[in-house]
């Protein structure tokens, strides 16, 4: 096992106060029900973004959470990367905005597009630049607004996701003995339409969609298809992660999955040989929140007492794209 570049010194995380259940999607006149949901998903809620709440100012309180536990400064951060599928605007990118609002004046801050894979990309990148000392702090956010490119006609995705952001402070390690045992990274654009926004890019600007192909500017989703490619994907990464780290399924204290559907997890779980008391769900509560769903997931998992000190969690994250990865981390 390698010796650890970086550890994770605070988390923290912001949901929108607003919370819709099943039964509320239901009341919407879609053809659904919490029954349907529930039994396919997991899911029995999730937070959606209302007056003015926006991706910044969810990254913004989040990252205020993770640097008072870390004991950071704004001042102190090098570097901040906001893994997020869905920017406030596509120009200048999120993360430029919550660097000016968090007062990071030393900061160089870029937003990291990887879907769902977003934070544990951002994550790799992060200790990366630690470990060739480019950075000796760096804030890692996964945020997401969901909500506003979600098709709320569409029951097949609007049941699925939501908004949130989870953040991570990431430091050099003086010690060694604990942080980041090991990384693993794919992607497939072969299969990219399988979830897609089509439209909205320089490539199907708005201005060129016609009242009947507006719905391009949403998510689509085959999501069939998806659910195997994503256990196929968190198989793997699961396998490289512990391979890379010389551990074993009976060395994982937790398992922090993405939170898309609790069948992919058990799925996953079983694959790695974990068995389900060793993997944190809160998809019940969240939804997916994409790039958000694993650093909320690990702040949650924090604050009930299911991380301490010495825990070897490991994380694996799967997204459009498609992206797929995994981390092992010694707290
Ligand atoms: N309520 C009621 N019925 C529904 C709903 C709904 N919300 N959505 C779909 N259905 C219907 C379909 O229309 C279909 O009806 P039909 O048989 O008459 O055609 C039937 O239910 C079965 O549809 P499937 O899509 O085959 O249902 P499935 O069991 O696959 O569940 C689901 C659908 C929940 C979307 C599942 O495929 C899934 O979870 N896939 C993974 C999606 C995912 O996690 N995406 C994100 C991962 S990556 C990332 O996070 C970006």
């Amino acid at each position: 096992m390698r010796r650890p570049y970086a550890y994770i010194a605070g988390t923290g995380h912001a949901v929108p106060k607003n919370i819709v259940t099943n039964h509320d999607i239901a009341a919407m006149g879609l053809d659904t029900n919490d029954e349907w949901i529930f039994d396919r998903t997991g899911i029995r809620q999730r937070h959606i973004a209302r007056d003015g709440e926006s991706l910044r100012s969810l990254s913004a309180d989040a990252s205020r959470q993770a640097m008072a536990k870390a004991g950071v400064q704004p001042g102190e951060i090098d570097v901040i990367i906001l893994g997020t599928a869905s920017p406030d605007r596509l120009l200048p990118a999120t993360s430029v905005e919550l660097q000016s609002e968090l007062g990071c004046t030393r900061a160089a801050s870029f937003d990291l597009a990887a879907a769902c894979s977003g934070w544990l990309y951002g994550m790799i990148v992060g200790e990366s630049l630690i470990q060739a000392g480019s950075a000796e702090t760096v804030l890692v956010v996964g945020a997401e607004k969901l909500s506003a490119i979600v098709d709320w006609t569409d029951r097949n995705t609007c049941i699925l996701f939501a908004d949130g952001a989870g953040a991570t402070i990431l430091r050099r390690t003086r010690t060694g003995q604990k942080g980041v045992l090991s990384t693993f990274m794919r992607s497939d654009g072969e299969l990219a339409e399988l979830l897609w926004r089509p439209a909205g890019g320089g490539a199907e600007p708005f201005d060129t969609l016609t009242e009947e192909t507006k719905s391009r500017q949403y998510v689509r989703m085959a999501g069939r298809e998806v659910f195997k490619h994503a256990v196929r994907a968190m198989a793997e990464a699961t396998d490289r992660a512990l391979d890379a780290a010389k551990l074993t399924a009976a060395d994982v204290d937790l398992l922090i999955p993405h939170q898309a559907n609790v069948r992919i997890i058990e799925a996953t779980a079983k694959h790695a040989g974990i068995s389900m008391d060793k993997v944190f769900v809160n998809v019940d509560r969240f939804g997916n929140t994409s790039a958000a769903s694993i650093p909320i997931a690990l702040n949650d998992a924090i604050e009930q007492g299911r991380v301490k000190d010495g825990s070897t969690v490991l994380f694996t994250a799967f997204g459009a794209g498609f992206t797929w990865g995994s981390l092992v981390v010694r707290f």
